[in-house]
């Protein structure tokens, strides 16, 4: 049982934080099928939870005050516009129609993720904001299923991804969901597959990277989506890490927007070139970039290769796009449950 078990009737219990961590997420597979009438453009993609999590913690706040979040880590932008509070109010908008009291929250925020890399960090904050509000207001049985990703689907394309967890064949803009078995354990081997995480210091928003595509920035039409297809059927009865990696040079070059990224951080294509031959592996986009990644058999050699990379950049032998500091960092695919209390 959660140690916020939403049935207890102790109030003291409902004043500790409730705490949730936010996984970032992984693309290894995008291919934008099309153009919907609302905008948006039509996906079908294999998306994979992360180990690298932000932490959200929220607790009740004093009486009289009003919604409140304090952010430590990368600057996710002015508080007013961040997610997270969104989210609370479009939850207490949810409880209040079951007439449930949702008082003001206080939230705290700790960003391991950096902010529009592709990574999807703000996206699983909100999914981790709907639980966790819910949560401490005591009302996570007043919300179905489909309420939930509903609630989810409003604040953004890649929310009701987290909110179920785990590995997932994401279509439509991303509110029709299948599960994956996703990484499945194997004789001997290590059942977390280990990732590099590379972000150049320069954010790729994801609205102007679709406007490039829409724009003609597109490879062949219809390659990715047969990867996309073949590769979710595989994955949806579950491959094990060699297998996996065994696939990695498809899955790296198997996302739709890679044209459009590289058009709008243009530095992105030399920088992959450069990681390419210093790590030997192939190298992937994720999302819209400008997160590139690449897959190991292991944590520890994922870490070993970070370390490769860091000295690299030291010596000044990379050459990133954008001003200040790279992120390198060395993760898992946790193809399980994605949330984790
Ligand atoms: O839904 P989200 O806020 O993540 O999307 C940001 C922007 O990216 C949208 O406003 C839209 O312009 C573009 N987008 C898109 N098709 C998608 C997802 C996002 O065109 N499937």
């Amino acid at each position: 049982m959660s140690p916020f078990d939403p049935t207890a009737t102790d109030p003291t219990r409902r004043l500790a934080p409730v705490v949730r961590l936010a996984p970032a997420k992984l693309n290894l597979t995008l291919a934008v099928v099309g153009r919907r009438d609302d905008g948006y453009h039509a996906l079908h993609s294999v998306m994979v939870p992360l180990g690298l999590s932000d932490r959200l913690s929220v607790a009740i706040a004093a009486t009289g005050s009003g919604d409140s979040l304090h952010t430590t880590g990368f600057d996710p932008g002015p508080p007013a516009d961040n997610l997270v509070l969104r989210t609370i109010a479009a939850a207490r908008a949810f409880v209040a129609r079951a007439r449930l009291d949702a008082p003001p929250l206080a939230a705290r925020l700790e960003k391991a993720i950096p902010v529009a890399a592709g990574l999807a960090g703000g996206s699983s904050d909100a999914a981790a904001a709907i639980d966790a509000a819910l949560e401490a207001w005591g009302a996570a049985a007043e919300l179905g299923d489909e309420e939930r990703v509903a609630l989810a689907a409003s604040l953004g394309s890649d929310v009701p991804f987290f909110l179920a967890g785990g590995a997932a064949l994401i279509e439509g803009r991303g509110e029709r969901l299948t599960r994956l078995h996703g990484v499945t354990a194997h004789h001997g081997q290590p059942t977390r597959a280990g990732v590099l995480l590379v972000t150049p210091p320069v954010p790729a928003h994801t609205a102007a990277v679709f406007a490039a595509w829409a724009g003609g920035a597109m490879g062949d039409p219809g390659v990715v989506r047969r990867t996309s297809e073949h590769f979710a059927s595989e994955f949806g009865s579950g491959l094990s890490v060699q297998a996996l990696l065994e696939r990695a040079g498809v899955l790296a070059s198997a996302n739709d927007l890679w044209p459009a990224a590289a058009q709008v951080v243009p530095g992105l294509v030399p920088l992959r070139r450069a990681l390419t031959r210093l790590v030997h592996r192939p190298i992937g986009l994720s999302g819209s970039g400008p997160t590139l990644w690449a897959l190991y058999a292991s944590a520890e050699e994922a870490s070993a290769a970070a370390d490769v990379v860091r000295q690299a950049i030291a010596a000044g032998e990379l050459p990133f796009p954008g001003d200040g500091e790279p992120f390198v960092a060395a993760t898992t695919i946790e193809s399980g449950q994605g949330r984790i209390e």
